[in-house]
């Protein structure tokens, strides 16, 4: 286990406050969930397979965090919600935004954690590379449809759960979809970028449209014993995962551990006056210098626009304007 690992400090409850967390029945989505469930909130579980949020579900209202004696745990857990969304299809991205605009009143957090790691090359419903699809665009899409309630619930975070994988990737927009250079791990790293970019150029544009209260963060969890290494077998050889499982064991963290970075960004009173940075280890941290390239980012933010479906727009303010007839229509 390693031994590095920091451990989220706050001791903030989070009753009364609504919690979206995006492939939250499994792995540290779901460590997460039962952490902000425990301090009070109520925690959607937004999962393609409605199923096994079901067990997660049942799961998290009767396991405990590992330390329940902690003061952010004392009082009564919160809620547990489902909602379904495949962040492969943006027919379902819609859907999912739909239903939390109609059902929740508000939202303070939204966490977008879901992620695919290393699968063997397709294109999604929607004709992109699946890993740009359901790591970067799925969540670009569903955090625009949810901006204006995260506005009207203010002070909110957004927060996008990267990797350090992020650090060895760049974009060719001339070859979006890899078509021509496919590699797994370059689509990975590639999308853990854009989840960087994404960050910092959203944390740029309610700054400049001086829209206050909602903050962005971005993070790498430290490597975790989790399913993300599922399609190792198949894409670097087969017994890649198991070999990987064994050659990781004194770097790699519980999912407990692994979700206490995103759990900081989420909860951390400090954090609250901070955006637009990335994480490890419950701390702001450097990452990458291509990540940090407001060019890059802004041509991701544009590309991203017009890859989702909506018009580009000359600044965020319009953009919003756009997303409300969209939300009015559906
Ligand atoms: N584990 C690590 O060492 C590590 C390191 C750095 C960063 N991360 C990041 O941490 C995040 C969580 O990963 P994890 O380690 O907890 O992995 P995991 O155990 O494989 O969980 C991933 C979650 O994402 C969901 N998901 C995948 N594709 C989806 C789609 N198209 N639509 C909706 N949900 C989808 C999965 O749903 P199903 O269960 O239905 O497949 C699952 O709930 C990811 O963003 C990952 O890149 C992890």
């Amino acid at each position: 286990m390693w031994l590095f690992s920091r451990s989220c400090q706050s001791k903030a409850r989070l009753a009364g406050k609504t919690v979206v967390i995006t492939g939250a029945n499994t792995g540290i989505g779901k460590e997460t969930a039962k952490d902000l469930y425990r301090r009070g909130a109520r925690v959607v579980l937004a999962c393609r397979d409605v199923e096994k949020a079901k067990q997660a579900i049942e799961e998290l209202q009767t396991t405990l965090p590992s330390k329940p004696e902690r003061e952010q745990f004392s009082g009564e857990p919160g809620e547990l919600s489902i909602c379904h969304l495949d962040l492969c299809s943006f027919a379902s991205v819609r859907k999912c935004a739909q239903t939390l605009n109609s059902t929740e009143p508000n939202i303070h957090i939204l966490i977008n954690n879901a992620g695919v790691m290393m699968c063997p090359f397709a294109k999604t419903e929607d004709g992109y590379e699946i890993q740009l699809q359901a790591n970067h665009l799925g969540h670009f899409l569903l955090t625009l449809l949810l901006l204006p309630k995260l506005m009207k619930s203010t002070p909110a975070r957004i927060i996008n759960v990267s990797s350090i994988a992020h650090m060895y990737a760049d974009i060719d927009f001339d070859d979006i979809n890899l078509e021509q250079s496919y590699s797994s791990m370059k689509a990975y790293n590639r999308s853990k970028l854009a989840n960087i970019l994404f960050t910092k150029e959203l944390a740029r544009q309610l700054e400049e449209a001086k829209i206050d209260g909602i903050t962005t963060y971005s993070l790498h969890p430290g490597l975790i014993a989790t399913e993300l290494g599922r399609h190792l077998n198949e894409t670097v050889f087969p017994g890649a995962r198991f070999i990987a499982r064994i050659v990781s064991v004194p770097f790699r963290k519980t999912p407990e551990l692994g979700a206490q970075t995103t759990i900081h960004c989420a909860t951390d009173e400090k954090a609250e006056s901070e955006t637009g940075l990335y994480y490890k280890e419950c701390s702001v941290a450097a990452p990458s210098t291509k990540s940090k390239d407001p060019e890059l980012a802004r041509k991701l933010w544009n590309e991203s626009i017009k890859m989702v479906g909506l018009e580009p727009k000359n600044n965020l303010n319009e953009l919003l304007t756009q997303i409300s007839q969209i939300l009015s229509s559906m």
